[in-house]
C-alpha cells in the first residue's frame, strides 16, 4: 500500500532516471549513502557521481540486513530494494522493516525504496511498502519497466512533502517532462483494466516458468543447491554447494551457449557470493529452461 496525494507524484523516464534525480537532489561530495551489498555497478555509479560515499550493508536471503546498519554515520538516505531485492531477491520482513525506520529517523536520514519488482508475487503474503508505514521520510520509486516493458521508459517518484518543488524544478531543467503521448496511452491503457488484465495473465506465464525452473534445478542438483528470491518478480537465485563461478566456469558455460549472470559481479564486498548465480526466466519458454538446466548440469 501507497499513501500519497497527486501532487506527490513525479513521472520519469524508469527508475533509472528516478535514482538519478534523488542522487542530484539530495547528495553533494563527501556525503554518505547506506547501500544494499550487492546492489547494481549502475545504481553504485549514480550515487557516486555526486562525490558521495557508500557505506555497503550486507544483504542475506531476507533483504538488508538491518542489525548491520551503521551507528557511528550520518547518512542522507538508505537505499534498499524491500519487495524483491536485487539480485538477491529476498522480500523484506515486517520486523526488518521497522527496524530500518526506527534506524532512519534516529539518523535524520531518507530512505530509498526502489520497488522496481514488486508486481509479480507468487507467494506468501502482501508486505507493506516502506512508503505506506513512513511517507514522510520514504522516497519510493516504481517503475513499469519490468510490469510492461523496459522499452517504454516511464517509472515515477513518490515524494515527501518536503522535496516535492526542488525535485519538480530538478525534473524540469533535466528534460522539461518524461513523453506525454507515451503518458496519456498508458493512462488509458490501465483506465480501461488493461494492465490488470495483463498483470493477471503474465502472473500465469511467469508462475508456470518459475515452476518449470525450481523443479529443473531440485531434480538436476538434489541436495546440492538452495533456491532463494523466488516468491517475487522474473529472477531467482541458485546457491550451489561447493562451486565456485569463476571466470573460468562462466566461460565453459558460454561455450555451451549458457549465459548466466553470477551474483558476485554485482557485490561491493567481495567473496561472499561466489556460488551464487541469477537466473531470469521470464523470456524463456518452459522447453528453453529445460534445456538450459540440462546444460548446466553438464558444466557445473
Ligand atoms: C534494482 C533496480 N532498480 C532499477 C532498475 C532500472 O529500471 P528502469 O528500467 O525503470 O530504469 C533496475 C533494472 O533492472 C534494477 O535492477
Amino acid at each position: 500500500m501507497i499513501r500519497c496525494y497527486p501532487e506527490q507524484l513525479v513521472i520519469t523516464s524508469g527508475a533509472t532516471q528516478a535514482l538519478s534525480l534523488v542522487a542530484k537532489l539530495l547528495l553533494t561530495k563527501g556525503d554518505e549513502v547506506c547501500i544494499e551489498d550487492p546492489v547494481t555497478h549502475e545504481i553504485q555509479t549514480i550515487f557516486q557521481q555526486p562525490g558521495a560515499s557508500l557505506y555497503p550493508v550486507p544483504v542475506d536471503e531476507f533483504g538488508i540486513m538491518t542489525d548491520m546498519l551503521p551507528s557511528n554515520k550520518n547518512p542522507k538516505f538508505i537505499f534498499v530494494t524491500p519487495s524483491h531485492q536485487f539480485p538477491l531477491g529476498g522480500t523484506l520482513p515486517i520486523q526488518r522493516r521497522i527496524q530500518l525506520i526506527h534506524y532512519a529517523r534516529e539518523a535524520g536520514a531518507y530512505i530509498v525504496e526502489d520497488d522496481y519488482d514488486s508486481e509479480f508475487r507468487y507467494a506468501g503474503p502482501p508486505v507493506s511498502s516502506l512508503q505506506g508505514l513512513e511517507p514522510e521520510r520514504v522516497i519510493y520509486i516504481g517503475t513499469f519497466s519490468k510490469i510492461l516493458s523496459p522499452a517504454l521508459r516511464i517509472g515515477y517518484l513518490i515524494l515527501p512533502q518536503d522535496l516535492i518543488h526542488r525535485c519538480r524544478e530538478l525534473k524540469w531543467f533535466h528534460d522539461l517532462h518524461s513523453p506525454t503521448l507515451e503518458q496519456l496511452t498508458l493512462a488509458m491503457f490501465i483506465k480501461e483494466g488493461h494492465l490488470e488484465q495483463h498483470i493477471r495473465k503474465m502472473k500465469r506465464v511467469y508462475r508456470k516458468r518459475r515452476e518449470t525452473l525450481i523443479h529443473c534445478l531440485n531434480d538436476s542438483f538434489p541436495k546440492k543447491l538452495k533456491i532463494f528470491g523466488d516468491s517475487t518478480g522474473l529472477h531467482l537465485v541458485a546457491a550451489f554447494d561447493n562451486v565456485q563461478f569463476s571466470d573460468s566456469m562462466l566461460h565453459k558455460l558460454e561455450e555451451s551457449h549458457l549465459r548466466v549472470y553470477p551474483v558476485e559481479k554485482h557485490a561491493i564486498n567481495k567473496g561472499r557470493h561466489r556460488n551464487k548465480i541469477i537466473l531470469g526466466y521470464s523470456n524463456l519458454s518452459p522447453d528453453e529452461i529445460k534445456e538450459g538446466i540440462r546444460r548446466l548440469t553438464i558444466c557445473v
